[in-house]
């Protein structure tokens, strides 16, 4: 049973506060967890609670951690906590919004996910385990930015996320060790060409870009120095975010300075992936703009992972929507999206059962926290996004997986038939 629930405000990667949560089991476990942040966020998300007012540009969480501390605290006490689906009942009835607003949707998330590192802990085993019970579990395939763009990066460039897949990578650790030459050699290339403008919220390069295609050129080049077949060994994989910059079916390149319809925006993106090494992208189109997602899958989801984040928001009904309708093939997984442990769970296995791909994912806020590789290995998810290869509360992750791996013995990454791009 739950004896004790403590919060208490840290601070994540990009100097802003946010919640932690522990809860103490009776023969004297406990968990920990730490909130995560997103800057791009899908109108669909469990809302973070924050403060407003001037301290911290209004960010603070006093608020969140006082309902850590008091109402969850209170409601928790005593609960059985076996069971993840008991305790995340109670905080989502508990708060009573949709969204999560009124307790905050930070709080309820350290929470739950403290309550299963707890239940690990009492078992004595590590997250991963205590989720996958008897399973065989293998490592997730790592999805690692380069650049960063669009809300981490001023709109340096328009496009989020310019990411690598080592998609000829046997094992974990080796896909690591293939992501961090081309990381180099990338960072290499824009040195040499002056166009170096420091590191994105994610660790990317913050590249000195003038159209979004001169970065997917770029990586094509770094994958090269660094010894690798474009495509073959290491892929492109591209987070658009369409949202940030797509409303009401126009398109804004404010780089470019171009003014796209749905249309010309799948267009330009088809031409992309016909003309570089491109196997997954992210928030083609914006969420508004389902039309266009039903479009754009309709002409390259075969063959390409398309993956919905602002669109989807880890929600297991939305999942099954756009199953139905045939917009996306591929959902990207985020705790606090969804706002508590088992609704992440329902809309990952919704994915699963229809046969489509599960990228459980970081935020472009984040710390020490490494709850989510544990969730992707515990849950079978079979790729996993935490950013680029720098930064401690990124390479936690990665490392994390490390000894993930050593542990289930490597040499356990999904076959490549697996994967969309694989398929073929
Ligand atoms: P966010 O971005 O965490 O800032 O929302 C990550 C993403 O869009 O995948
Ligand atoms: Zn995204």
């Amino acid at each position: 049973d739950i004896v004790k629930v403590h919060g208490r405000r840290v601070w994540d990667s990009r100097g802003r506060p946010t919640v932690e949560a522990e809860v103490t089991l009776a023969g004297g476990a406990m968990g920990r967890a730490i909130a995560p942040a997103g800057a791009s966020m899908g109108s669909g998300e469990a809302v973070d609670r924050r403060d407003g007012g001037t301290a911290f540009g209004g960010l603070d969480v006093t608020m969140s951690v006082g309902a850590v501390n008091g109402e969850i605290a209170e409601a928790l006490y005593g609960v059985d906590s076996e069971d993840q689906e008991t305790v995340d009942n109670i905080l989502i009835s508990l708060d009573g919004t949709s969204n999560k607003s009124r307790l905050g949707g930070n709080a309820i998330i350290a929470v739950s996910l403290a309550a299963a590192h707890a239940r690990a802990a009492a078992a004595g085993v590590p997250l991963w385990k205590s989720l996958a019970g008897d399973r065989k579990v293998g490592l997730p395939l790592p999805e690692i930015q380069l650049f960063g763009g669009g809300a981490h990066a001023a709109r340096r460039v328009d496009v989020q996320d310019f990411m690598v897949i080592a998609v000829g990578a046997k094992t974990f650790a080796d896909s690591l060790d293939m992501t961090a030459e081309v990381y180099r050699a990338a960072g290499a290339i824009l040195a040499e060409r002056g166009k170096l403008a420091g590191v994105a919220d994610e660790g990317g390069y913050w590249p000195d870009f003038d159209t979004n295609e001169e970065a997917l050129g770029l990586t094509v080049e770094a994958i090269e120095k660094a010894g690798y077949l474009p495509g073959d060994d290491v892929a492109i994989s591209l987070d658009i975010a369409a949202s940030e910059f797509g409303k009401d079916g126009r398109y804004r390149l404010a780089r470019e300075s171009r003014d796209l319809d749905s249309d010309a925006m799948v267009a330009l993106l088809l031409g992309w992936v016909e003309r570089y090494p491109i196997v997954s992208i992210e928030d083609p189109l914006a969420e508004d703009d389902e039309a266009g997602l039903i479009a754009f899958t309709k002409a390259a989801g075969k063959g390409l992972q398309i993956i919905g984040d602002d669109y989807l928001v880890t929600n297991a009904d939305r999942v099954r929507h756009g199953q139905a309708v045939g917009a996306c093939n591929a959902v990207l997984v985020k705790p606090n999206q969804a706002g508590t442990v088992t609704e992440t769970k329902a809309a990952l296995d919704a994915a699963h059962a229809d046969g489509w791909g599960a990228v459980v994912s970081a935020r472009s806020g984040e710390t020490e926290d490494v709850s989510i590789v544990h969730l992707a290995v515990g849950w079978g998810a079979t790729q996993l996004k935490v950013g680029s290869f720098t930064r401690s509360e990124r390479m936690a992750k990665w490392n994390e997986g490390l000894r993930v791996a050593e542990a289930i013995g490597d040499g356990d990454l999904p076959p490549r038939a697996s994967f969309p791009w694989g398929a073929a």
